[in-house]
């Protein structure tokens, strides 16, 4: 049985954090108590990744309502709106905020007829049940994935789609995790994903701990490394999916799609459905954020680049579909035409 990394943990009406800034020399677990602390910790990725935002967006829901005292039912739901819009600013581009808030605010508009402690119990576990589908989708994934792959294989991911940012198996790790479980041996390279290392420091941390054959390499090792036919394939989470396929995630990923096709290694995106956003026609619609240029000039506190020097520091990156062998979701594989295809998907019940 492999131990996850829990990172959050809901208890007597707390939310507790791993704080993700410090990992791996320091576990340090941070209580969030009020829906101004969940954004915080979403803002400053105390704790981050598409799955893992919008849980946490779940529970900050509920803490947002749940020391309300009004009876009225417009009053409740005007205050649930005004948090969800309050919660939507901490980070732009990863949907599954934006799709947890508005799961959270669905909920509560079905409930005009409970009291409102009712109300309360239900936005609850709400939040719960959002948290514990997550487990069960990644492992959807991983299966579905593992289809795609062999004994033997080895695998090149970036940033962190593990269970650091969703529950348990995380998306494109959660194929190494169930291939680890079933005694195959399917070897990882990991990029370490500048600047915030989400590979160094999250992917290589968890994964290793777990005995997965993990080798981590700088992000810009990775075209000689595929040259040399050390890949067999490119594994990725996402933070958006748009309609026609074209894909958000860490800055980053666009490069290694594109180093894939240059070297003929398939190039797939894992990401759960609450991921794909129908809404968004193509990639150019994406919000892509933008960080503290510090991310980029300073190295733990410490100066590395020039008093003053001009930063661009974009987050994510868009993969354009023609370059993503596949999508792969809990409720199947999906290939290209994405734009046909991934409509087929969301709209199968
Ligand atoms: O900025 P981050 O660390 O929140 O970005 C995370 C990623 O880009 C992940 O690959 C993505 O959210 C998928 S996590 C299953």
């Amino acid at each position: 049985m492999i131990q996850f990394i829990e990172p959050i943990e809901w208890k007597d009406d707390v939310l507790y954090v791993l704080n993700q800034l410090k990992l791996p020399e320091v576990t340090e677990i941070n209580p969030k108590r009020t829906i101004e602390e969940v954004f915080q910790a979403i803002k400053d990725m105390e704790l981050r990744g598409a799955p893992l935002i919008g849980i946490a967006a779940a529970y900050g829901m509920y803490l947002g309502i749940k020391d309300l005292t009004t009876n009225d039912h417009d009053e409740f739901m005007e205050v649930m709106r005004q948090n969800g819009d309050f919660l939507a600013k901490s980070r732009p581009t990863a949907i599954n905020l934006f799709w947890a808030i508005q799961r959270m605010i669905d909920k509560a508009s079905s409930l005009a007829g409970e009291s409102l402690e009712n109300k309360k119990r239900i936005l609850l576990a709400e939040a719960r049940k959002i948290h514990l589908e997550d487990e069960e989708i990644n492992k959807k994934i991983g299966i579905n994935l593992l289809s795609l792959l062999e004994d033997g294989m080895t695998i090149l991911t970036h940033c962190n789609a593990g269970s650091l940012a969703t529950s348990k198996y995380g998306t494109a790790t959660s194929p190494l995790y169930l291939a680890r479980e079933k005694g195959m041996n399917i070897k990882v390279y990991v990029d370490e994903t500048r600047p915030y290392l989400q590979g160094a420091r999250l992917t290589a941390y968890e994964l290793s701990q777990v005995g997965i054959d993990v080798t981590l390499i700088c992000d810009n090792m990775a075209g000689f490394v595929m040259s040399q036919g050390k890949v067999d394939a490119v594994i990725t989470g996402a933070d958006r999916v748009a309609a026609n396929g074209d894909t958000a995630n860490k800055i980053g990923t666009m490069t290694l799609a594109v180093l894939a096709k240059q070297f003929g290694i398939p190039f797939y995106i894992a990401a759960p459905t609450s991921t794909i956003d129908l809404s968004t026609p193509s990639g150019s619609e994406i919000p892509i954020e933008e960080r503290s240029h510090l991310e980029v000039t300073d190295w733990y506190g410490k100066k590395i680049a020039p008093d003053g020097i001009k930063v661009y520091n974009p987050a994510f990156d868009v993969t354009p579909h023609d370059l993503i062998t596949a999508i792969v979701t809990e409720k199947g594989i999906v290939y290209p035409n994405y734009e046909m295809n991934l409509k087929k998907l969301i709209e199968d019940k």
